[in-house]
């Protein structure tokens, strides 16, 4: 963990892989991720936590199974949105995004309830960041 201001912009630089999130620092026991998106991710839910998502850059789409029925979010830069715990989702990002998000250290990319992951999505808590 670095004692050291980071820049966003040189630490989405220092990576290229999509879907596949770095943590870029702590706040208490919460992760500041940011991911780099382009395309879909899988159907999943977090059953302990919310999951707050900030747009960096590009459009950022979030499908979401609600009780009512199934809708999408759009997500334009600068948006912010949090997906309730225990709410199935599913991200996309057709032109691709830069993101942040904010959840509990330990969390998993796809939750604990998911679809089959397809390859390009990684399973993680998040990456060290190398800046
Ligand atoms: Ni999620």
């Amino acid at each position: 963990m670095s004692s050291e201001p980071i820049s966003l912009g040189e630490a989405l630089a220092s990576f290229d892989a999509l879907w596949s999130p770095r943590v870029v620092t702590r706040v208490n026991d919460y992760d500041v991720r940011i991911a780099k998106v382009e395309g879909e991710h899988v159907w999943h839910a977090h059953d302990d936590t919310d999951e707050f998502f900030l747009v960096l850059d590009g459009e950022l789409s979030i499908s979401l199974r609600e009780p009512d029925g199934e809708r999408t979010v759009s997500l334009p830069r600068g948006a912010v949105f949090t997906v309730p715990r225990g709410t199935e989702h599913k991200p996309r990002a057709p032109f691709g995004a830069s993101i942040l998000m904010f959840e509990p250290t330990g969390t998993l990319t796809v939750g604990e309830r998911h679809d089959e992951v397809p390859d390009h999505v990684d399973v993680t808590t998040g990456h060290a960041l190398d800046v």
